[in-house]
Order: C-alpha cells, then sequence, then structure tokens
C-alpha cells in the first residue's frame, strides 16, 4: 500500500540499472530451403522465413531448433505458392517477390526488407534479432524521423503511439484508466508503422507479455516477449487499408453481425429483477426511443453461478425473454468463465466429473476467486472442453437468448497478480503450456467456444457475442468493448483514439461503456457521450453498482429529447452503417476510422485524436469537454458539407465550428453519397424507407456499396442479399449516378430508393441510370 504514497518516490529507493546483456543470433552459417521454408542457420540461432502471399513474409527464431511454423493459436490463413526469386551476391542474400525484397546480410545476420520501388519498410541496423539467458527475445529495428505507429489494439493516450511504450497481458483494471494506465484487457501484439504517406505492418504472435517499445531509444524501435520464439509476420501496405487488409487476412475479420447488435443497447450493474427489466423496457417503448438490446448483468443468476437464473428475483426468464422479443428487445445474459465451487452445482460437477477445468501439473484443480467466491476455470485451450462450453449455451438459447455477454475472461481473479497461477498448465489440444504463455489467448478461446456453441444452437441465425479479453484475432467471435471507463470527460476524449487504434487493429465492432462506468455521470456529459456513441461501432449505455441511473430519461425532458434524436439517428443511418459492416466483414476495415486511413498523406491527421471518420466520406467532429459549444475541426482536402445545416467547409483548412448542446457537427465530403432509412417503432425496426443523399462534387468520381440483406440469419452465405455498387460522377454541368452492378437474391422490403440530391449548382443536370431526371429523382429496384 505505500506504494500509493509519496514513499513510492523516497529518494533512497533507486532504479534498477542492471545492464542488460542482449544475444545476437550471430553470423548464418549455412541456409537450406524446405516445403518453402528458407531456413537460415546461424551461429546462436536458427531463423526461418516463409511467404504468406506476395506482400506478407513471417520471420521465425528459435534460439535452440529449427522454428516451430506450426504453433499460432490464432492465424487462420496459409501460406500460397509465392514465385521468389533468390539471388547470392557475395555477403548478401537476397528474396524477392512482386512486392517486396529481402536483404540478409550474412554476417552477422542482419534482414532489410524494401518495397517494390526499392525503399525500405524495415532495417535492423546494428542490432537485430536478439535473446537474453532467461528467455526473453527482442526483435529491434531501426525507427526513422518519419515513422508514426497505430494499432496496438486497446490501449490509452494518444492515437500516435510513437513516444510509447506498452505491455500486452490481458488485465482487469478497475482503477482509473490514466493515459499511462497499461495494460488494459485485450492483447493485439499488432501495429502499423505510417512513413511518409506509406504503411506497413508487424504482428509479433508471441502469446507471452510482450512489450512495444517505441520510447526508451531515438534511433531504435523494438518488440519483445518473456519467452518463446521470436514470431512476426510483416505487411508490405503501402496503404494503411492494404495493411488492414493483409493483417485480416492473417487473423480474420468480423462476422457480419445481425442489425440488431448494432442498434443500441442498454445496460447497467445490475438491472436486478424481472419487474425492473420490464419496468425498463416499458419506459423504452412509451417514450419511443429506440432499443435493441437490454443486456443482464450478474445478478441475474443464482449466487452468479452461470448458466442459472435466480428464481425469486427472475422467475420465469422465459417468458421475460420472449415478452421482450415481442417488444423488439432481445435479452444478452453476462456469462463468465469462473464455474462456482459448490459440490451441488450441475456445472461444477459435470466440469468436475469430465475434466473441464484448468488444473496444476500436479493434477489438482486451480481454484481463484471471483464474484461467486472460489471458482474453477474451464480449460479453454482444449477442444473438448470449448465444445463442452458451447454446447452448454443451450441452456440460453433454449430461452430465447441469442447474443452473449463475456466478462472477467482475462481471466481475471481477485488476487494481488490479478489473475490465475503463472504455473497452473493448459492442454492446448494436446501440447500443454503453462498459463504464463497462453494467458493472454484465454479470453480468445472462451470466445470461441461460446461462439461457435451459439452458431450451432441459433439454427441458422447470426449470433452476437461481447467480450472483455481477447487476442489478436478477436474479431473472428467477438465484439470488444472497452472495459471500466469511468463518468469523466477525459474518459470521453480518450475513448475515440482507443476505438480508433482498436480498428486499425482488426477490431471493427467496438465501443465504449457510453456515459461512462464508475463514478457518477451527468446530463451534460452522457448526453455528448451519446452523440459519439451513435456512431462508435458498438453503442451501449452501461454504469457500475452504486452510480445514478444513466438512462435516457433520468436527467428530464430537455436531454431526454436530445438523447432520443441522436439514438433514433442511429437507426436512420443503420443503410449506411450496415453498408461499412458488410465491408467490415469483407476486407477487414473498420466502420469507424481516423481521419489519417483515408488521408495517409496529410500530416495533420496524423494524430487527430477528436474527429473520426465513418467509411471513407463521413466526418464526425464532436463536442468533448463541458460547457463547449464551439470547436476546431480539421478537414482534409475537397469540400464537405455539414450534415444538418447544410453549410459547405473548405478543405485542408480548420474551422471554428459552433455546436449547441444538441448539436454534433457531422460533414460528408462533397462529390459522394450517404444511405440512410427511417426510424419507425420499436417493434418494427424493418427498413421501408431508404434514401440516397448525395452531395455533389464539380469533378469527381466516387464509387460505393450499398449492402442489405434479412438482417438476422446466414442465408446471405448462399446468396441471399441485395448488392448495389453505385458510382457518383460529378462535373461542372452533370451530376450522373448510376448503379454499376447488382448482385444477390434478396428482395428488400422496400422497392426504390429515393435520392435527395444536396448542394447542386443550377448548371448540373442530373442523369440516373443514364436518364435524365427531375425534382423527385428515384431509383426504382423492381423490374
Ligand atoms: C466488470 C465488468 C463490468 C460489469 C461488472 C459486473 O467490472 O467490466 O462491465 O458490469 O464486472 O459484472
Amino acid at each position: 500500500m505505500l506504494e500509493d504514497t509519496s514513499f513510492a518516490i523516497h529518494p533512497g529507493k533507486g532504479t534498477n540499472s542492471e545492464a542488460v546483456i542482449y544475444r545476437s543470433v550471430g553470423n548464418l552459417k549455412s541456409y537450406s530451403i524446405k516445403d518453402n521454408v528458407y531456413q537460415f542457420h546461424c551461429e546462436n540461432g536458427e531463423v526461418a522465413i516463409q511467404f504468406y502471399t506476395e506482400s506478407i513474409v513471417r520471420i521465425v527464431m528459435n534460439q535452440h531448433v529449427m522454428p516451430n511454423l506450426k504453433d499460432s493459436q490464432t492465424v487462420i490463413s496459409t501460406p500460397i505458392d509465392v514465385v521468389v526469386t533468390e539471388e547470392l551476391m557475395g555477403e548478401l542474400f537476397e528474396l524477392k517477390t512482386n512486392q517486396l525484397s529481402l536483404h540478409i546480410e550474412k554476417a552477422p545476420f542482419r534482414l532489410t526488407v524494401k518495397d517494390r520501388q526499392g525503399r525500405t519498410i524495415v532495417s535492423e541496423g546494428k542490432r537485430g534479432i536478439t535473446y537474453q539467458e532467461n528467455g526473453r527475445v527482442t526483435v529491434f529495428k531501426e525507427m526513422d524521423e518519419a515513422d508514426h505507429f497505430y494499432g496496438f489494439g486497446e490501449k490509452t493516450g494518444h492515437l500516435d503511439k510513437r513516444g510509447e511504450k506498452y505491455e500486452m497481458w490481458n488485465s482487469d483494471v478497475f482503477a482509473p484508466h490514466n493515459p499511462e494506465t497499461d495494460p488494459l484487457y485485450e492483447s493485439i501484439p499488432y501495429f502499423m508503422t505510417l512513413r511518409n504517406g506509406k504503411a506497413h505492418g508487424i504482428f509479433f504472435d508471441n502469446t507471452f507479455r510482450t512489450v512495444f517499445d517505441m520510447k526508451s531509444d531515438e534511433d531504435y524501435y523494438s518488440f519483445s516477449a518473456e519467452g518463446g520464439q521470436v514470431d512476426y509476420y510483416l505487411m508490405a501496405g503501402p496503404s494503411p487499408k492494404e495493411v488492414l487488409e493483409q493483417y485480416t487476412h492473417l487473423t480474420g475479420r468480423i462476422p457480419l453481425p445481425p442489425k440488431w447488435a448494432i442498434g443500441y443497447h442498454q445496460s447497467r450493474y445490475s438491472y436486478e429483477t424481472e419487474a425492473e427489466v420490464r419496468e425498463l423496457a416499458k419506459n423504452f417503448i412509451e417514450r419511443d426511443i429506440p432499443i435493441d438490446v437490454i443486456h443482464l448483468d450478474i445478478h441475474y443468476m443464482n449466487g452468479y453461478r452461470v448458466f442459472t437464473f435466480d428464481k425469486e428475483s427472475f422467475p420465469n426468464p422465459e417468458k421475460l425473454i420472449a415478452d421482450l422479443r415481442d417488444m423488439g428487445i432481445r435479452i444478452v445474459p453476462i456469462v463468465d468463465p469462473g464455474v462456482k465451487k459448490d459440490p451441488e452445482y450441475p456445472i461444477y460437477q459435470e466440469g468436475i466429473r469430465e475434466d473441464q477445468f484448468c488444473k496444476y501439473i500436479e493434477g489438482n484443480i486451480y481454484f481463484g476467486e471471483v464474484w461467486p467466491g472460489d471458482s474453477a476455470f474451464p480449460d479453454f485451450t482444449d477442444e473438448k472442453v470449448r465444445k463442452w462450453w458451447g454446447d452448454k449455451h443451450a441452456y440460453y438459447t433454449d430461452l430465447g437468448v441469442e447474443g452473449i455477454w463475456n466478462d472477467m475472461n482475462e481471466p481475471a481473479v481477485f488476487n494481488e497478480t490479478k489473475t490465475m497461477d503463472l504455473e497452473v498448465m493448459h492442454y492446448n489440444d494436446g501440447e500443454p503450456r503453462t498459463h504464463r504463455e497462453l494467458h493472454n489467448v484465454y479470453g480468445l478461446l472462451m470466445g470461441k467456444a461460446t461462439y461457435e456453441g451459439l452458431r450451432e444452437q441459433l439454427n441458422g441465425k447470426r449470433p452476437f457475442l461481447l467480450t472483455r479479453a481477447g487476442y489478436a484475432g478477436v474479431q473472428r467471435y467477438a465484439s470488444v468493448w472497452t472495459g471500466d471507463n469511468r463518468s469523466f470527460w477525459e474518459h470521453l476524449q480518450m475513448s475515440i483514439p482507443m476505438v480508433m487504434n482498436l480498428g486499425l487493429s482488426g477490431v471493427a465492432f467496438t465501443g465504449p461503456d457510453v456515459g461512462g462506468f464508475a463514478h457518477d455521470t451527468n446530463a451534460e456529459l452522457l448526453t455528448r457521450w451519446m452523440q459519439v456513441g451513435a456512431f462508435t461501432p458498438f453503442f451501449r449505455n452501461h454504469s457500475a453498482i452504486g452510480t445514478v441511473y444513466q438512462e435516457p430519461w433520468q436527467f428530464g425532458g430537455k436531454y431526454e429529447k436530445i438523447m432520443k434524436k441522436y439514438i433514433q439517428m442511429r437507426y436512420e443511418w443503420m443503410p449506411q452503417l450496415y453498408s461499412l459492416f458488410y465491408q467490415a466483414s469483407k476486407s477487414g476495415l473498420p466502420v469507424m476510422r481516423p481521419l489519417l486511413m483515408e488521408y495517409p498523406k496529410d500530416e495533420k491527421t496524423y494524430n487527430l485524436n477528436d474527429q473520426f471518420m465513418i467509411g471513407d466520406n463521413v466526418v464526425i467532429a464532436p463536442i468533448l469537454a463541458p460547457s463547449v459549444t464551439d470547436r476546431a475541426v480539421y478537414l482534409p482536402e475537397g469540400e464537405w458539407v455539414e450534415f444538418s445545416t447544410g453549410e459547405v467547409y473548405e478543405g485542408s483548412k480548420t474551422h471554428l465550428v459552433h455546436a449547441e448542446l444538441k448539436d454534433l457537427p457531422i460533414f460528408i465530403r462533397k462529390g459522394t453519397a450517404i444511405m440512410q432509412g427511417s426510424w419507425s417503432s420499436n417493434k418494427d425496426k424493418e427498413t421501408k424507407n431508404v434514401t440516397m443523399n448525395v452531395y455533389p462534387g464539380l469533378d469527381n468520381t466516387y464509387r460505393f456499396t450499398f449492402y442489405d440483406d434479412d438482417g438476422e440469419t446466414f442465408d446471405y452465405e448462399n446468396g441471399n442479399y441485395h448488392e448495389l455498387e453505385i458510382e457518383v460522377v460529378s462535373t461542372s454541368e452533370q451530376l450522373k449516378i448510376d448503379i454499376i452492378n447488382i448482385e444477390g437474391n434478396y428482395i428488400p422490403p422496400y422497392e426504390k430508393i429515393d435520392v435527395h440530391i444536396i448542394g447542386r449548382n443550377n448548371e448540373q443536370e442530373v442523369f440516373i441510370n443514364g436518364v435524365k431526371c427531375s425534382d423527385n429523382p428515384i431509383i426504382s429496384l423492381v423490374e
């Protein structure tokens, strides 16, 4: 406890400055090629190089034996046949694909990677791949003056991570998330470097505790792990979008979520009784505030035993779930990994009988304290356990549940270390490893177990899963919320770069607790946060036990009206958002993104923390401080139209923009279009009317995809979807809107798309699909 006082900086304490001895892999002795893997035998280690595609190369080093290339907990793609030319030039060995060239110096072994144009992407200078006696492995790369770093999953601080040092170790952090609080719940050992407008990525696929250091040395950055092999993938880019496509080629993309999961979620720790939940739902219906989901936090259970409902407070969950479903609301219950140690509890009995729990090597079960008291933890690294756990979810799906919320899956334990004993041995599908090595994938594998179980049980309906902990690839199974933030303006501010960097790390479906979890929120903060929440990919209002209630009506009519407007706006934007979610599921590109993703050459975007984009043509610039009604907004090149006022703003400039509490500044780039729907009611959320808002430019072409389907089944996988590729061409005389491709068999409930043209200059004649049109143009979707 003394560490929490000024004693922490007592002059007598000193710092530990023991010299670190790095051992290099040494000189190259010989090399060989086996199964398309280049094997370099060095004096102090073995290095393997494997091309995954022309743009992705994997580099593995093992200090003892030939590298194990079959060890990834998350990579889902396999190497394709890549044409590689090899050249030996004296002291230099060269491997080239169409996109990448690797230059290997032999003495000592050093790697430089260049792009197609011969520009250096990464180089090792005087350092390189190293290891220490204690098993730590470290890779150093030269840091260019122009390097900016992004990604790293869920991190506090600013958008650009240059000058920062981060650790990856899934941690339950309730203490305030300060700028220096690290690590948090997710470990995504991946980052993207942007240098002079060109990007490349590195994914360090090592599940031990890892450290990324862009701070300690002026000339080098490094990534290191407490143990295991050096195992990293280099992605050539060269644009930020290509880097992300390459990274998600390796670790996967989000499944297309059901539409209801993209709607508004209301949560609290906890709505404690069935009556309270019904009252809550009734409020939403009567006030006509859109809602799709109510979350049930730990109080729904009997003594926090997962796969149970408390009989007194929730006497009839099936009826509750069905009644709410009739009102257009789904229930998402929380499921934590800890299974209460209770010999009379069937799940615990079964887990013991069938050997499903994590154990020490000697065979005794690991018990840790969580909400239900002493608990055992399923060993999700075992296929058998994943299946068991997944199957158990029939308990919920039989009651009508289609979504699950996984929490405490770092795993969190109420003890000094905050987690499981590092010596616990995981079965790891037959290759046992300690918790020290697999801690960071516990949440990922719990997610896999849960998602796959739900998918099997839901008879063709899409499941929704929310998780707190994860590893690279978590996006394949779950949406991520950013844990226990607080109701501070600073946390609203911080959530924006955090969500953008998660998006740049492959996790497209994510968001913070809107309004703030811990601490009491207030009317103004909640209102401003709702405006942002309406555009973050995951939109859930959640608050902690003991804090003020923060449902949209808790602060009176004035605020309720504004919050309702923005929640409704979320639904009006659904056609646009759903198309972007579809894009994320296809290519890995995030729904919410930093401006640098679209404008990588524009330095002004490199650390722009308080604005974000939705897709490639919409900039949102929320107010993020109390009593403020004016803010600076940077708009990149082009011309921009403010969504609600229609005012036109010149790009490549910073503007002072006014926004009263009721206003959220939204800018659409001229020459582009967005798709809008309309809100009807909670009971009937089907999109009935679709409008295309077109903002003509003067000299440009814009292409985008509008996607729709039934919104809840997997039938789209069999062609049951509706996809339009639309082109908007603006010249000073004409505006041409053409459907250039139509795909899929799904017949949407609307037969036409209304076209609204906003800010046309009088000389511009409008053509739709080649036909000149007049006042109220439409695009007919029927023959
Ligand atoms: C953890 C979660 C929080 C949840 C609480 C109770 O703190 O992060 O969201 O409400 O546990 O389950």
